[in-house]
């Protein structure tokens, strides 16, 4: 097991109701800044929960952060939270609203030239308003961890970014907000969760027993109940599995002292940024294909997963590892979410193999990976892989 400096202060308050319970963990006399998406928290009573949760505190909000946030949206926001002395920031809302939230109460402290530079430049976040999250989108992690992804509509980047001050102080977790969710959008958390699951997992044997069975029981519920809550949305039992998962996947506990990867999403948030297709679109799209590639690299946790997760023991070990990866295609197919490009009907993307390369070398990820092995001419040969 390699070294590791384990840290997560969000307090998590998970359940039916929870909601009421954010008056008691904001301070008292803090000015609040709600901030929320395209307007799904006004269909579905979660707003009005908030404001009654709310009742006792000085509030304003700010809303239309879109889904892959955009920087042009959020600065607006900061410049709102000076304007108004917001010294507490309450985001609404999926993984948009969280991590654009976090950009906010992270550019709204920072003291250089242009915020742009947190990701562009990677500088330091040396401070942030304090922030919460209400979450209505099992998915990300966002709610009890350090990143966020931003887009720039000017420029046509989406990059991330991570800073402790923005771990966010508490994260409601409450599954019946999540029962107005439309099926891509479960679909997608269902994705999402699998996909930051493999990226801590499928990489090499690192005498981490533990972690490997933490990560396998998050792939293993999510293949249980991930069906199950697309087919019943509004069954409880299965709903909260799935929020409780996709948190775990990415909290940090599942990577501490392994191995990661993390190829799938870099190669994925350049698909996003290029063709526009929804986050967990893309992971279904390139996880098979980082697989395959780098086969030999993952050969004894390939086997490890065939083994554990899918039951194949019978075959050669090509076989197995073959078996494993299309019963994952496979999977994530029976959800809705297709794993090659041209499935998505969107113009260009034949000319994702040339493309994204182009991208990752412009924004000097030359070596994703496990071991730095996915250069620009690999994600070429990933990605003609997948059209
Ligand atoms: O904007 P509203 O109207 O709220 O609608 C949203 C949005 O259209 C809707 N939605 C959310 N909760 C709903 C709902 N609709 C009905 N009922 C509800 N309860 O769902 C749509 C998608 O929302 P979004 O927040 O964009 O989805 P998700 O949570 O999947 O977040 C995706 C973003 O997170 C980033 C992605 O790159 C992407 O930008 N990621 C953040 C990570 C992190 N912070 O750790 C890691 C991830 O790998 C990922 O990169
Ligand atoms: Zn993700």
């Amino acid at each position: 097991m390699q070294n590791f400096s384990y840290y997560n202060p969000t307090r998590i308050l998970f359940g039916k109701g929870q909601i009421a319970a954010i008056a008691g963990l904001i301070p008292a006399g803090a000015k609040v800044l709600v901030t929320y998406g395209g307007g799904s928290i006004k269909k579905n009573g979660v707003y009005d929960q908030v404001k009654a949760a709310l009742k006792a505190h000085a509030w304003l909000e700010f809303g239309g952060i879109e889904a892959n946030p955009r920087y042009e949206t959020l600065m607006k926001a900061v410049a709102l939270v000076k304007s108004e002395g917001a010294d507490f920031i309450l985001a609404v809302g999926g993984g948009s609203v969280a991590d654009g939230s976090k950009f906010i109460a992270a550019a709204a402290r920072f003291d250089g030239a242009e915020p742009w530079e947190i990701l562009a430049k990677r500088a330091p976040v040396s401070a942030a308003v304090p922030l919460g999250v209400v979450l209505t989108l099992p998915a990300t992690g966002s709610e009890s961890n350090t990143f966020a992804v931003i887009s720039r509509e000017s420029s046509g980047d989406k990059l991330g970014f991570g800073s402790e001050h923005c771990y966010p102080q508490f994260a409601v977790l409450d599954p019946e907000t999540t029962y107005s969710l439309p099926p891509r959008q479960v679909a997608n958390g269902i994705v999402d969760a699998f996909v930051h699951t493999m990226e801590q997992y499928m990489t090499y044997p690192a005498e981490a027993p533990l972690q490997d069975r933490f990560a396998e029981g998050i792939l293993h519920t999510l293949i249980e109940v991930g069906p199950q809550t697309l087919a019943h949305p509004q069954e409880y039992a299965a709903r909260a599995s799935q929020v409780w998962s996709a948190t775990l996947a990415l909290n940090g506990l599942i990577g501490c002292g392994v191995p990661q990867d993390w190829a799938t999403h870099m190669i994925g948030h350049e698909l996003t940024a290029e063709y526009g297709l929804d986050h967990a679109q893309t992971l279904a799209v390139v996880l098979p294909g980082v697989l395959r590639h780098q086969k030999e690299a993952k050969r004894a946790k390939l086997l490890q997963y065939a083994e554990r997760i899918w039951g194949i023991r019978e075959g050669s070990e090509d076989e197995r590892i073959e078996r494993a990866i299309a019963a994952t295609e496979a999977f994530f197919g029976s959800l809705g979410v297709h794993t090659h490009l041209g499935l998505y009907g969107v113009a260009g993307t034949n000319e994702a193999p040339s493309r994204i390369p182009a991208r990752l070398e412009r924004h000097g990820f030359l070596k994703l990976g496990e071991h730095g092995a996915i250069t620009p001419a690999a994600v070429t040969e990933i990605l003609a892989a997948r059209l």
